[in-house]
């Protein structure tokens, strides 16, 4: 006889739920994937690796630009630039898809000081994801290099200059923007290491949530 479906979320049919979520009704046994038993939905993975996919691109472009040649800086400050600000309008984009679809419940399985430590490092990410973009875009236009010309939005808009050069401000403002990007690099290594920790060590399946 097949065993009775396990009814993972017993809110699931509550309004805009359904979309965020994929419940999979299949009985968990052990040493199957049991941390996959609710899932992101396709809306939240769509956002999860569109951002990821902008961050290998803004993270490392930024990084290098320092160790270049004056005159090689031009594409790589466009590139950067372009990707922050893409990620910054993804961000919001996705926190506003966001509140009206949570996330799904992590399994009781997982200890609660870890739920707390992921859920904690979740909503400091996305809060970097908006804060980080809104200081480099001040850092540019504090320097005098606003998104135009040569690092229009993505190489035809060009953005407004909303301020006069302030170099005092500029250089506050870049240095903020310089250690929130490590701050931000930390807090990936951890996400990340969570991931590998559970699908590597723990052998849950907590990353077929989100894939
Ligand atoms: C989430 C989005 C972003 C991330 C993760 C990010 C990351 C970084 C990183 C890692 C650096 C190098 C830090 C260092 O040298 O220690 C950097 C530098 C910089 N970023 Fe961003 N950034 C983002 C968005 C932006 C945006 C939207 C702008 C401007 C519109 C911008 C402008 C700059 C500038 C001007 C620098 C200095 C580059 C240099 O001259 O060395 N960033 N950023
Ligand atoms: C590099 C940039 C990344 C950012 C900014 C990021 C950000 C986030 C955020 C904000 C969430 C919470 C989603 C929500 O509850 O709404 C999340 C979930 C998740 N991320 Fe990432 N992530 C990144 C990279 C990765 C990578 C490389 C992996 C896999 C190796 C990964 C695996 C996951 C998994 C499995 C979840 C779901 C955790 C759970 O089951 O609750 N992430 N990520």
């Amino acid at each position: 006889m097949p065993a009775a479906p396990v009814a993972c979320w017993q809110s699931a049919s509550a309004a805009g739920r359904e979309e965020s979520m994929t419940v999979v009704t299949q009985p968990v046994s052990r040493g199957s994937a049991a941390g996959a038993e609710a899932a992101y939905g396709p809306g939240a993975k769509w956002f999860h690796w569109i951002t990821v996919t902008l961050i290998l691109i803004a993270m490392p472009v930024g990084f290098v630009i320092q160790h270049l040649k004056d005159d090689h800086k031009m594409p790589f400050y466009a590139v950067h630039e372009s990707a922050g600000v893409t990620i910054f309008l993804v961000a919001l984009a996705r926190l506003a898809w966001r509140l009206r679809h949570p996330a799904p419940p992590l399994p009781e399985h997982v200890p609660r000081p870890l739920q707390r430590l992921a859920t904690g490092v979740h909503h400091a990410l996305y809060l970097l994801l908006i804060v980080q973009p809104i200081l480099g875009f001040v850092a540019t236009n504090a320097w005098g290099f606003p998104l135009r010309g040569q690092t229009a939005y993505l190489g035809l808009i060009d953005l407004p200059k909303f301020m006069e050069t302030n170099e005092r401000l500029a250089g506050a403002v870049q240095a903020a923007h310089n250690t929130v990007a490590w701050v931000m690099l930390a807090l990936l290594v951890l996400h990340v290491a969570g991931a590998i920790y559970h699908q590597a060590i723990r052998r849950d399946g907590l990353l077929l949530r989100m894939v």
